[in-house]
């Protein structure tokens, strides 16, 4: 019987598009994290305390808060901290600096993430918290910070263009003596452990994180070595509707393109560490925790 939603065919047209090799960054403010299906699937990554897709688990959280604290502490000991959490996801950082007494402003572009940080967040008067919905490079803010935090590799995933924008914002966004804080990762992050094959695919018959509906995923990596750039491409071919692409740009750094990253922006190192609970530097991990200062 003829099935009138069913697809009749591969869009090929569409296919041999959407699987060339992408100019570097393009297409790059199109945001899975918005999109309503999947942002479902992130949050419950986000809270999953076993899984380590969307955020890292408790244990880390609280000791990157703690460490994190007390090094604004250390340098602002006799002021309420105010932080600035960019990508704060459903508040797993924020909701806890709260707990500690910071004034605390959290900026996410997902709003069911947002949404749960709202509703989570601590009962003042120790919660003197706000979420907001926006995009973190372009987001307006009034006030200035003692500090600003970006965790878990989302500045990996800017182009250079909105990279360099929000590194420009934050002598705008910091106190004299105020500190940004974030986490990079290496080329050793980008492992087949990690990430899977270069090429992989999948058909996924009941639905999942891509779509409701039943879809077939195409997944490769394709490599911008001048750029220290890889990006790792979705082509979702759902059994009705439109084929779409997503990417994930990851940009991976080390000690010296991280530093000569920030100087160019006006900003100076003044610490790396293994990861965002303040290990020493070692070399060997895939992370680097940076805490950086306008020069
Ligand atoms: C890998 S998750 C990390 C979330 C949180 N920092 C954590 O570790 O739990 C990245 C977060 O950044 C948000 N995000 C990505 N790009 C954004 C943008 N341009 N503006 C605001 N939020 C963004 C996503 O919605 C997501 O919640």
């Amino acid at each position: 019987m003829w099935k009138p939603w069913r697809r009749r065919g591969l869009d090929i047209e569409a296919l041999s598009r959407l699987t060339q090799k992408p100019e570097l960054f393009s297409e790059s403010r199109k945001l899975f994290w918005t999109d309503p299906h999947v942002s479902a699937y992130t949050l419950e990554a986000h809270l999953d305390p076993e899984s380590d897709a969307a955020s890292r688990p408790p244990e880390t959280i609280d000791a990157s808060v703690e460490w994190i604290a007390q090094l604004a502490e250390a340098r602002f000991p006799r002021e309420p901290i105010h932080l600035l959490d960019l990508g704060c996801g459903p508040g797993l950082y924020t909701n806890r600096f709260a707990e500690r007494g910071f004034h605390v402003t959290g900026v996410d572009i997902a709003e069911t993430s947002i949404r749960y940080a709202r509703n989570s967040a601590p009962d003042a008067p120790a919660g003197n918290v706000r979420h907001l919905l926006g995009n973190y490079v372009d987001q307006a803010l009034e006030q200035r910070f003692h500090a600003v935090t970006l965790i878990y590799g989302d500045f990996c995933v800017l182009s250079n263009g909105d990279r360099n924008r929000l590194l420009d914002r934050l002598h705008r966004l910091l106190v004299p003596g105020g500190v940004f804080v974030f986490d990079v990762f290496r080329k050793s992050y980008l492992s087949e452990e990690q990430w899977g094959p270069a090429q992989d695919w999948a058909v996924v018959p009941d639905g999942g994180f891509w779509a409701s509906e039943p879809y077939l995923v195409l997944e490769r990596s394709y490599e911008y070595p001048e750029a220290d750039v890889s990006l790792r491409r979705f082509v979702i071919v759902p059994e009705r509707g439109e084929t779409k692409a997503y990417n994930i740009w990851r940009h991976y750094y080390d000690e010296r393109t991280i530093r000569r990253v920030l100087e160019e922006h006006g900003l100076r190192v003044t610490g790396l560490y293994d990861d965002l609970t303040g290990a020493p530097l070692s070399g060997t991990s895939e992370w680097i925790g940076v805490v950086a200062e306008p020069a």
